[in-house]
């Protein structure tokens, strides 16, 4: 039986990678995401009930539930040197007379790829495992970024094929961000008062170092390869076949790489990708050059931190002009004050551009920005326009500079600075225009999730005085709609509907559509999870919001505060008078431990002590590297020393490998 089981877990992990390579690989899926997901859910629950067979190496392992403290470094085995750039052809021909007059000859040729605008990555394999990740630091040493990079799914844990894999093999290229994952993790920022990242590069760099890699696994990153480190074998005697042989291996390599005979076909190509680029569904900020042969990159050699065999060609950047034809001030839920360039429509970079974030005060300050500005606009990484400069030449004679608001030009109310920030925000906790900002926020995909309730109607809602806060929502009628603007019976009654059916959402909706500051849908689920109920969430004291795990101190104190304001209470309570009924998170397997710290001792038959370790937090436990009062029961395997005798020594409880067997399937 227990055999079975392994060989079904073998099974199931060599079908889940094989489909990982279809899908990052090859491009041709040969099952649903569907079927995916069920042979994943499959694999995932025989682990779970049996824990000792777990390896590092199962794609189930890619997420580390425990949080790093910090990064460690890496001294990279083959420095990773960087590269020169050229931004027209004639550079590009004057890259191509250095190779030609170092070879001595015109008998080579050029692998084009694109430059892919992503965070550079050197990962570790040894016999076909993936050891260490680490990012190109200052090319010399990097920092150990594995458990995060471990999380993305394009990265194999294990390369595939039979007995071509080299013993050590060091794969360099390049951790992404997808546009729409980019576009969506901003978008989930904002609304949770979170700083927008500038571009998918910094989202994809501040992915890889977030401590907590539970994180970096929901930020979509993708991943291709297009060098070689260390090699303790050649894969080939030349670059294209190279990534040939990555493929073989498991590894993604980006599909558009050309094989070209001469210069004028490297121009045509990169060329050919200027408009194309705007196409993909990643950022790329230019294209690589690569001299083909390994032993012609030998011949040529390196200069100070780059290669003479390999160049950049970089796009220029597309920029417009236009006029500013008004500023506005926008309120958002937290009542900050954001400047916004009206301006006169223009293509940019395939779209039609006809605002620009100017993203607070100060920057607006800084730019000087007046309506009737001409202004050169640019999207950052190609996707949120941005004001780069003002034409202060063609500035008209009586364009005034912009005044910050003293006012919230929605309510009128006192606005003030943020201490040691850039923000203005509105005091007033009764603004219509937070109001409605907030119940966009509540009614939103991500939090209630109600269909219908739009912009539009929320405006109506509010101006009409029907709308006062959450709880009014769901003491809505068909009647009170139906008679509103652009609305027929029909559609008053689906809105209805969507309203009542939000009654029953998961804890953790509700919980982030209060739209308290710091608390995204993450946190939120963090919090749902710990507490169980809404109840138990708003008794909780600073002290214990603080000590659960991934909520700092601030969002402690955020919550509490959130929680102790009068209002606030009055209309949670209404709330749940309306009917809403914020469902429990469900009680996992998981939680045969929860709340209970474990300190693992002496050797374990099953498990390593990592893997006892792991199981323990799965299941919802702590564990510690000490025995304190604290300590619920002491694991103890074979040899256990001191530690057990400190656990008599304080009545703290001992079991046995087969009693915590016992209690994990019970
Ligand atoms: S090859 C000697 N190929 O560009 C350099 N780099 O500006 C070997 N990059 O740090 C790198 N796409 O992060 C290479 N197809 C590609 C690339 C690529 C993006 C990045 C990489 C490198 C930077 C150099």
């Amino acid at each position: 039986m227990a055999k079975d089981v392994k060989k079904r877990i073998e099974r199931l992990r060599t079908e889940v990678r094989r489909h990982d390579y279809l899908y990052y690989v090859l491009n041709q899926p040969e099952i649903t995401d569907r079927q995916y997901d069920k042979l994943f859910a499959e694999l995932k629950e025989l682990e779970q009930v049996n824990p000792q067979l777990i390896t590092s190496d199962s794609p189930t392992q890619r997420v580390s539930e425990r949080p790093l403290e910090g990064f460690t470094t890496v001294r990279h085995a083959v420095p990773m040197l960087s590269m020169d750039n050229t931004y027209n052809a004639d550079e590009l021909r004057a890259f191509d007379e250095r190779v030609a007059k170092g070879l001595g000859s015109k008998d080579y040729n050029y692998v084009v790829e694109l430059k892919i605008d992503g965070v550079a990555i050197s990962l570790r394999y040894e016999r076909g495992q993936l050891i260490t990740a680490a990012t190109r630091g200052d090319g010399e040493v990097g920092d150990d970024v594995s458990a995060n990079v471990r999380t993305i799914k394009a990265v194999p844990l294990v390369l595939l094929g039979g007995g071509e894999i080299p013993d050590v093999l060091e794969v360099r290229g390049e951790v992404y961000m997808p546009t729409a994952a980019f576009v969506e993790l901003n978008r989930l920022r904002s609304e949770a008062g979170e700083p927008a990242f500038a571009n998918p590069r910094n989202a994809a760099a501040g992915s890889l170092k977030l401590l907590d890699a539970r994180i970096t696994a929901q930020r979509n990153l993708a991943f291709f390869a297009y060098s070689i480190g260390e090699i303790s074998q050649p894969l080939a005697e030349g670059h294209w076949q190279s990534l040939q042989n990555f493929k073989k291996l498991g590894l993604p390599v980006n599909p558009n790489i050309k094989k070209a005979g001469d210069i004028n076909e490297v121009i045509d190509i990169c060329l050919g990708w200027t408009e194309r680029r705007l196409r993909l569904d990643y950022l790329i900020d230019g294209m690589v050059i690569k001299v083909n042969r390994f032993d012609q990159r030998d011949i040529l050699g390196a200069t100070g931190r780059a290669p003479r065999w390999c160049i950049s060609y970089k796009f220029p950047a597309e920029q417009s002009e236009t006029t500013v034809e008004s500023i506005d001030v926008q309120v958002g839920k937290s009542g900050i004050l954001t400047p916004v360039a009206n301006l006169a429509p223009v293509q940019l970079s395939g779209t039609t551009v006809k605002r620009a974030t100017l993203h607070n005060f100060d920057e607006l300050g800084r730019l000087d920005v007046r309506q009737g500005d001409t202004v050169v606009i640019e999207k950052a990484g190609e996707i949120i326009p941005q004001v780069v400069e003002v034409k202060k030449k063609l500035r008209p004679a009586r364009a005034v500079r912009f005044k910050v608001p003293k006012k919230c030009p929605n309510c009128d109310s006192a606005v003030a600075k943020d201490e040691n920030g850039v923000y203005i925000r509105c005091l007033n906790p009764d603004c219509l225009g937070q109001l409605k900002e907030r119940l966009r926020y509540f009614a939103g995909r991500n939090q209630m999730d109600i269909e219908h309730l739009g912009t539009s109607l929320i405006e109506q809602l509010v101006d009409t005085g029907l709308v006062k806060n959450f709880a009014d929502l769901y003491k809505l009628q068909i009647a009170d709609v139906a008679v509103l603007e652009r609305m027929a019976e029909k559609s008053a009654a689906n809105v209805i509907e969507a309203i009542e059916k939000s009654k029953l959402q998961p804890l953790w909706r509700l919980v982030a559509a209060l739209g308290i500051r710091h608390i995204g849908g993450q946190s939120a689920q963090l919090l749902a999870e710990h507490f169980g109920s809404l109840e138990a969430l708003m008794a909780a004291d600073e002290e214990t919001l603080a000590a659960i795990d991934q909520i700092g101190p601030t969002m402690a104190e955020s919550v509490y505060e959130y929680f102790r304001n009068k209002t606030n209470r009055t209309i949670i309570d209404e709330l749940l008078v309306t009917g809403v009924k914020p469902q429990r998170p469900k009680a996992k397997r998981g939680d045969k431990f929860a709340g209970k710290t474990i300190v693992v001792t002496g050797t374990l038959e099953n498990f390593t002590r990592q893997q006892a370790e792991n199981t323990i937090k799965q299941a919802g436990g702590k564990t510690s590297s000490s025995v304190s009062k604290k300590t619920d029961f002491v694991l103890a395997g074979e040899n256990p020393g001191s530690k057990h005798d400190k656990a008599r020594q304080l009545g703290v409880k001992v079991i046995s490998e087969k009693k915590f067997l016992e209690m994990l399937n019970s």
